[in-house]
């Protein structure tokens, strides 16, 4: 089972279908009333997708998932249990079994209650989440929990497939992408290693990512194309939420 923290716990409407108090049910409709808001941000590795995503939550106060994280902990505890990337079998099951959560306003990310935050971030990991990902069991699995936390509240999600499967009807989509030459210098930086260290694997990974039969990095048909070679965080940052403004009454969640 797969869950946020921040949704722990029982959803709001759980005990109000037993003989609600009139109370009670001005309450329902007042909270079924709030529109969650889903922004959806999609691309390739190294494009800007996590950095921009967790400062648009943080000032718009929504929640920032990083839907990435998850596969990469499924692989690493596939890795950790010796099973194999190629155990489709196994692998779907470590996916419905694994309890991954995100620890609301900082980046931590938990395995079965484990801080797994910097283990999950290493270049094999990298490569084996892609494996991990290519998996129908394992895709379906995270989907459902995405889509779940989506359900709950008001949401940045970034991904490959988040406008395109997770959520096709997200208010806002936003395909982020920069040159090649651009996301080989970023994920080089973050990593500490020189450019061509990694970019091979950046451009398998890419590919991977693009071909897989089940759920494909593609750009959603009413996706934003937002390229971000050679622009500052900081003016990416200024356009995105401007984007999502505009299209979300301000960033207010509103009501209808
Ligand atoms: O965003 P990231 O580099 O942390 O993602 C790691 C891998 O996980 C990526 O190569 C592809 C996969 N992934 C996916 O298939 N679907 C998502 N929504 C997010 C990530």
């Amino acid at each position: 089972m797969i869950r946020s923290i921040t949704n722990v716990g029982r959803p709001y409407y759980t005990n109000t279908f037993r003989g609600p108090t009139a109370e009670f049910r001005v309450r329902i409709l007042s909270l079924d009333l709030e529109k969650r808001i889903t922004v959806a941000i999609d691309g390739p590795a190294g494009a800007g997708k996590s950095t921009l995503a967790r400062r648009i939550a943080a000032k718009l106060g929504y929640l920032y998932i990083d839907t990435g994280a998850m596969y990469r902990a499924v692989a690493l505890w596939a890795e950790r249990l010796h099973v194999s990337v190629s155990d489709m079998h196994r692998l779907e099951q470590l996916a419905a079994q694994a309890e991954i959560s995100f620890v609301p306003g900082e980046n931590t990310v938990l395995l079965n209650g484990e801080d797994v935050t910097h283990a999950i971030r290493t270049r094999a990991m990298g490569q084996a989440a892609s494996q991990v990902a290519a998996v129908p069991g394992v895709r379906r699995a995270m989907v459902n929990s995405q889509r779940e936390m989506g359900r709950r509240s008001s949401v940045v999600m970034e991904g490959r497939d988040i406008g395109t499967v997770v959520f096709p009807e997200a208010d806002i989509k936003i395909f982020l992408d920069a040159d090649l030459d651009e996301r080989t210098e970023r994920r080089a930086r973050e990593l500490d290693l020189p450019a061509q260290a990694v970019s091979a694997e950046i451009q398998e990974r890419d590919h991977r990512d693009r071909t897989r039969a089940e759920a494909p990095l593609v750009q959603a048909p009413d996706a934003l194309y937002v390229d971000t070679t050679g622009l500052s965080i900081d003016a990416v940052e200024q356009e995105l939420l401007r984007l999502i403004r505009e299209r979300t009454s301000n960033g207010k969640e509103r009501t209808h």
